[in-house]
């Protein structure tokens, strides 16, 4: 659909699919707790689980939030509009449905230019992933309608630049700390911002300070597992995900010769194609080391987390 049609539909406090640089994302008007409300139910998803608020510029950063740390403006500046997401401090006016309770608020200036005319048009609109809850985020106006039916209301936007969900990094109290890595790596951040980042590591027992983490996420329905010649994988069965080797003899093998944005940009789009083929598994080549390119602990995440 057009962005005026879709941006009617999102005045009028109904749910819309739209592109991002990212991801496909669920929009709804982010002050219109009747509207979100649409956005769990179409999802399923738990209602503890917060959003994204997803703005057209930094001007609109101090509706939502009472301060805004130095070293985040400097992120800010930066990195948007880009696959950042900043968790602030939240001002008491923003929805409690919008972040499950919490007493912070995710925004990000998404970098796609669909996505900033439409919320041009509407204002901010809070956004999960344009999938049902714990399936592979939708990379393409497709995907979309393939979770929520053929008719669904989508704008067109291509094939997702990135492929994966934006880096989430909570600035709203010291140290900066990575809920959800993505294209934007910790030394990046820490270099820009000029203080100290970490990356939340949690053991099973702690909570961790991004609800949405501990549910199951980017499942496809083939089972997904490291690719180990000597467990003998069905050659028939299963479709071959390879960035260096090539190992002979699978009837499904997609090979990306190193190049990692290629395989963020696909990975989700290999996840549901093997299901459309029905094939019963999907074996990845073991990653190199984090150091080695700027994606591998977003995609080492991503496929731990279809794993299981
Ligand atoms: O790239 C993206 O971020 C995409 C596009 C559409 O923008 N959106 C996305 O949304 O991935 P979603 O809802 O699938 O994931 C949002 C993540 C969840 O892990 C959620 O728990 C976390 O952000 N989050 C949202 N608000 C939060 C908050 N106040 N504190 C901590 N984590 C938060
Ligand atoms: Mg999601």
């Amino acid at each position: 659909m057009t962005i005026e049609e879709a941006s009617e539909l999102l005045r009028r406090g109904e749910v819309v699919a739209f592109p991002t640089e990212t991801v496909y994302g669920l929009g709804a008007d982010a002050w219109n707790p009747e509207a979100i409300k649409k956005i769990f139910a179409i999802k399923g998803r738990p209602g503890d689980n917060p959003l994204i608020i997803h703005l057209s510029g930094k001007s609109q950063v101090h509706n939502f939030t009472p301060r805004i740390p130095e070293a985040a403006q400097k992120l800010m500046d930066a990195c948007w509009p880009g696959p950042l997401t900043l968790v602030f401090e939240k001002k008491p006016e923003v929805f409690d449905i919008i972040t499950g309770g919490l007493p912070t608020v995710a925004l990000r200036v998404p970098d796609h230019p669909a996505a900033l005319d439409l919320i041009r048009r509407t204002g901010p609109l809070a956004a999960p992933s344009a999938n049902r809850s714990g399936r592979p985020s939708p990379t393409r106006s497709a995907h979309v309608r393939r979770e929520f039916g053929a008719t669904f209301p989508v704008v067109e936007g291509g094939l997702s630049d990135v492929g994966l969900e934006s880096t989430v990094l909570d600035v709203s109290r010291p140290p900066f700390t990575i809920l959800r890595p993505g294209k934007y790596t910790f030394r990046q951040l820490e270099s820009i911002a000029g203080v100290r980042v970490i990356a939340e590591k949690q053991t099973p027992a702690e909570k961790s300070r991004s609800p949405g983490v501990k549910y199951t996420h980017y499942r496809p329905s083939a089972n997904v597992t490291w690719y180990n010649p000597s467990r003998h994988p069905d050659k028939q069965q299963t479709l071959l995900i390879s960035h260096t080797g090539r190992p002979g003899g699978f009837r499904h093998h997609i090979h990306v010769d190193g190049d990692f944005e290629q395989l963020a940009r696909q990975l989700y789009d290999l996840f549901r194609m093997a299901d459309l083929q029905e094939l019963s598994d999907i074996s990845v080549e073991p990653l190199p080391p984090e150091h080695a390119h700027p994606l591998i602990a977003a995609l080492q995440n991503r496929i731990e987390k279809a794993i299981g």
